[in-house]
């Protein structure tokens, strides 16, 4: 500042000074007034319109993405140009060191001009502090990827089909395909538990879809009902055991009724004589009746039911299990109740299938003819086998 500029700043000062405005009171009050007002603004919004809560936080759905409000974006993203140990650079140095910037800026800042032409150095750099801004917050929402569809069927009809898939391989071996429970055999430390009803008129009517849920996701551990939320160590996503209540609901409730367009998948017609293939009706019964024990980390003799190949080729009797045109295959005599003893000592080898309840009698023959024919895989090959006269 030269002597020039000192006098008449001075004496803008001192004009200033006798016009009577002090900062203590006069701004202060304005200050207070003003704040005050915005306060009240404030209290008003969030009273009368409130922030839009997101859904409430779930630990067992691993689809969220996780996002700072929009403001903080471009310091998440800037975040992202650092390597990992060196978070802390760029959460606290460089930030911290930006506003120490501004805040000194008084001290190290004592130029007396300010129109913006003359203060080229200070604007440019400001200037392209906020572009920076902008262009990082722009990439952040770029590079965030879109959120997955939290639910993994959104029909009626979709939920019921998957609903139904889960319940066959997760729940049947304890409650039975029809949900009818009973007496529970072959389940690791629950031999012998009777198991009520799951599908009764009595259990749908008393339990809401909220009670199915919270029993899936938490089991009833003191029964003996495993829990099943990812959250508590199950294998279940919240959306997937939803599906599975929809399944029990629209199955087993009378007083709902599906809508005409969501068919529960059921077992292929079969015409009388017809020959039955995997495909088209024994991959059905199996998933209904038999995967739930029949699949890995089960008890079962090591006897895979979950594709074509595991039927045909797995188990510690693999070569017994099924013979093409044998009605001696173990799988024929356990699904009849003929237990398979121990030609030594007389004891059950194995036992009738599934272990609690017989399947349907039209099953049975379904699976009778299939044996009878050489467990033909496709409808087409099933087909061929029906066009061949009887030799
Ligand atoms: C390892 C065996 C086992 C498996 C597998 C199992 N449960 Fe259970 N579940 C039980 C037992 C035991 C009970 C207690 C039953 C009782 O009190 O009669 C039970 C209770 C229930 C009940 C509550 C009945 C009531 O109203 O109190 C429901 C509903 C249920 N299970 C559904 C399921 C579903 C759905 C699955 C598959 C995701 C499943 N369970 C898998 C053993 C099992
Ligand atoms: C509740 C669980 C459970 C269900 C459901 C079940 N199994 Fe089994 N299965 C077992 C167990 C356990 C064994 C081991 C032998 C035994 O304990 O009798 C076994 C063994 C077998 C074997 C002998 C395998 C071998 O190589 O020794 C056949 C065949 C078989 N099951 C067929 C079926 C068929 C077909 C179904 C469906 C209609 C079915 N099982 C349903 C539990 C089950």
């Amino acid at each position: 500042m030269n002597e020039e500029q000192k006098t008449a700043y001075k004496k803008k000062y001192t004009q200033a000074k006798q016009s009577g405005i002090r900062f203590w009171p006069h701004i202060i009050y304005k200050d207070l007034l003003m704040a005050f007002a915005i306060f009240l603004l404030l209290v008003g919004l969030a009273t009368f319109v409130g922030v839009p809560l997101e859904a409430k936080a779930d630990p067992s759905d691993s689809t969220y993405v996780p996002r700072p409000e929009w403001y903080f974006l471009f310091l998440f993203e800037f975040l992202k140009f650092i390597p990992g140990q060196l978070e802390w650079v760029g959460t606290v140095v460089i930030p911290g060191i930006a506003i120490l910037a501004l805040f000194l800026l008084p001290f190290y800042d004592k130029a007396s001009v300010r129109h913006w032409k003359k203060r080229k150095v200070g604007l440019s750099i400001m200037g392209a502090v906020v572009l920076a801004m902008i262009g990082l917050t722009f990439r952040a929402v770029a590079t965030t990827p879109e959120m997955e569809e939290t639910t993994v069927a959104s029909s009626i009809q979709e939920q019921v089909v998957l609903g139904q898939d889960l319940y066959s391989v997760q729940c049947v071996e304890c409650h039975g395909p029809d949900g009818v429970g009973g007496e529970i055999l072959g389940v690791a430390g629950l031999e012998g538990v009777s198991v009520k009803s799951i599908s009764s008129r009595d259990e749908m009517y008393t339990r809401s879809d909220a009670t199915f849920e919270a029993i899936i996701n938490y089991g009833q551990q003191d029964l003996g009902m495993p829990p099943y939320g990812l959250a508590y160590g199950g294998p279940l996503s919240k959306a997937e055991i939803e599906a599975i209540t929809v399944f029990m609901r629209y199955t087993w409730d009378d007083r709902v009724e599906l809508p005409p367009e969501a068919v529960i998948a059921g077992v292929a017609p079969l015409e009388e004589g017809a020959i039955p293939s995997y495909e088209e009706q024994i991959s059905t019964i199996v998933k209904r009746n038999c995967i739930s024990c029949h699949r890995p980390d089960k008890e079962n003799n090591n006897y895979f039911m979950e594709t074509y190949q595991e039927i045909l080729t797995t188990g510690d009797n693999a070569d017994k299990n099924l013979i093409a045109g044998d009605l001696e295959s173990y799988l024929y005599l356990t699904i009849t109740g003929t237990p398979i003893l121990d030609p030594v000592t007389g004891d059950v080898l194995i036992h009738q299938m599934p272990l609690t309840k017989l399947m349907k009698e039209e099953y049975i023959k379904i699976f009778e003819a299939w044996i009878l024919n050489g467990m033909p895989e496709t409808a087409v090959e099933a087909e061929a086998l029906s066009a061949t006269p009887e030799p």
